[in-house]
């Protein structure tokens, strides 16, 4: 046997119902979209914090959107780090690159956020020949790069140093971007404040679900500064006494069809830091932010693989964190001696999947994965709270219960490698655990001979393995190393290996 790295490893990829066959330029329209942002600095994070773009499944999200870019001087969009987006990190070419490894995804660039501010975007936008030169030369950065499209991510049109024509503009903007993408087929998207006054002032919205692909609703971000108070409540009461449902009714009036907007899920809590008291429950008075977090370093808000962590049971602790559910609300609090938190868990995001379907949105949208818990340090899985809304949307059908499912895992010490898919060293069937199901197998074929060889061999060896009939129904992928694998069947079990020469 060779050493590894010059050997080609095929892979037999055997799926029951519901056949996607990889390779196939049809991508079937799924019934709901997936929309996941990537915080690009997450990379920059502490320990086990610090997230790759190769950790995330390609398949897991129908959308990915790169965030952020921003505007140049010139008026232009522009990379806000140019080591980590294209020089030395190659973030926009590694995100681009999971595009091979699921040909379904699209993978968007996001322009904007938070801290770019609002007068910038007043500023190109108010006047034609800006607004064109924008859309042109956007065009050419998304073609060169390698994206699928923009996620215009303005906060906000009128407001934060914007002016009233921003509402206007920001149409016109959208409909110089159109014009200029429809005949290239990118797409177009925009993410929208949840908070009625914001919409009503900076978004003509009839007239945006015209133009934009679908526009993904920031369905969080209802808290208040000075009473800490529940950040993504469902229903009930909130410190502006608005909720994602009044966003949703909001929005139903609005005319714009339902099926445009993604609803927005946070993986990030907010904190603040309070006067302790008897009574910790929702709307007592702030101090000030809550404390960083070890990865995030943010104080005010934490990242949900970092408060999971926190939130796990210390017997040598001196207090614990009381952790509370508002079923009612779909949302969670949490607080020890002075801290305190609002944030979505399990169960929660489950209930907000289920009202996103129930109101025929069309998709859910994900701020940000990179929060998640990619590492699967909580709950026995790799990204808990994105596999949650998968199974909700009926995209995953069954929990393999083990850990070791997701290549962000195999760098982990702690993880036994039996437990991953991969190549198993030897020519033997791999046992399997019999009680376990699974929804794929996978054959998994080590050889160095020509291609067609390998696959003639890969042929007999699941004829003589499966018979006929089954052996029609069997996808054959070549790949490049076990990381593909391990991305595009996470969990699978391995039927055997086999060597070909
Ligand atoms: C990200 O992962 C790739 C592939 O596993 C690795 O080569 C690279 O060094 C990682 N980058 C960082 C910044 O850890
Ligand atoms: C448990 O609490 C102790 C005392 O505060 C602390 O030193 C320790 O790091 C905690 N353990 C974990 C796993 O968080």
């Amino acid at each position: 046997m060779q050493p590894l790295q010059s050997l080609r490893i095929g892979a037999i990829l055997l799926w029951g119902l519901g056949v996607v066959v990889y390779g196939d330029t049809e991508c079937p329209p799924k019934p709901y979209r997936v929309v996941c942002y990537l915080a690009s600095w997450s990379n920059y994070r502490e320990g086990s914090g610090a997230f790759n773009i190769s950790y995330i499944v390609p398949d897991h999200c129908t959308h990915l959107v790169y965030t952020f870019a921003g505007l140049n001087i010139g008026g232009g969009i522009d990379s806000l780090d140019y080591y980590n987006d294209i020089n030395v990190n190659k973030g926009y070419s590694k995100i681009v690159a999971l595009k091979e490894e699921n040909p379904c995804l699209k993978v968007l660039l996001a322009i904007g956020g938070w801290n770019e501010g609002s007068e910038k975007y007043s500023l190109m936008a108010e006047r034609e020949a800006t607004r064109e030169a924008f859309a042109d030369q956007t065009l050419r950065y998304l073609v060169h790069y390698g994206f699928d499209g923009l996620d215009i991510d303005w906060e906000y049109p009128t407001m934060r140093g914007g002016i009233p024509e921003d509402r206007e503009n920001f149409v016109l903007l959208v409909q110089s971007l159109r014009a200029r993408f429809a005949p290239r087929k990118k797409l177009l998207t925009a993410a929208v404040s949840a908070s009625k006054q914001i919409l009503q002032d900076g978004y003509d919205l009839p007239r945006l679900c015209e133009e934009l692909d679908f526009i993904n609703l920031m369905t969080y971000d209802y808290s208040s500064n000075v009473k800490a108070t529940l950040d993504a409540p469902l229903y009930g009461d909130s410190s502006t006494g608005e909720t994602i449902d009044t966003t949703i009714a909001y929005i139903t009036k609005t005319g714009c069809p339902m099926g445009k907007f993604s609803l927005g899920i946070t993986t990030h809590a907010k904190t603040y830091t309070v006067a302790p008291n008897r009574l910790m429950a929702p709307g007592i008075n702030a101090v000030g932010p809550g404390q960083p977090g070890p990865f995030t370093r943010s104080a005010g808000s934490l990242g949900y693989n970092e408060l999971c962590e926190m939130l796990k049971p210390n017997r040598t602790a001196p207090s614990q964190w009381v952790v509370k559910s508002l079923a009612q609300n779909a949302v969670k609090y949490a607080y020890r001696d002075d801290q305190w938190m609002t944030f979505d868990g399990i169960e929660t995001i489950g209930t907000k999947v289920k009202y996103a379907m129930d109101k025929k949105l069309g998709g859910i949208m994900f701020w940000t994965i990179d929060t998640d818990d990619f590492q699967g340090d909580c709950h026995s899985e790799a990204y808990p709270l994105l596999q949650t809304a998968l199974r909700m949307l009926g995209y995953v059908k069954k929990v393999a219960q083990q850990r070791g499912q997701h290549p962000a895992i195999g760098h982990r010490s702690t993880v036994a490698a039996t437990s991953t898919p991969v190549p198993v060293p030897v020519d033997q069937p791999v046992q399997a655990t019999p009680e376990r199901e699974y929804e794929q197998q996978v054959l998994v074929v080590k050889g160095n001979p020509s291609e067609e060889k390998l696959n003639d061999e890969i042929r007999k060896a699941i004829r003589a393995l499966l018979g006929p009939e089954q052996s029609d129904q069997v996808q054959i992928r070549e790949l490049k190393n076990e990381d593909e694998l391990r991305r595009i069947a996470p969990g699978a079990r391995p039927i055997g290996v086999r060597l070909v020469s």
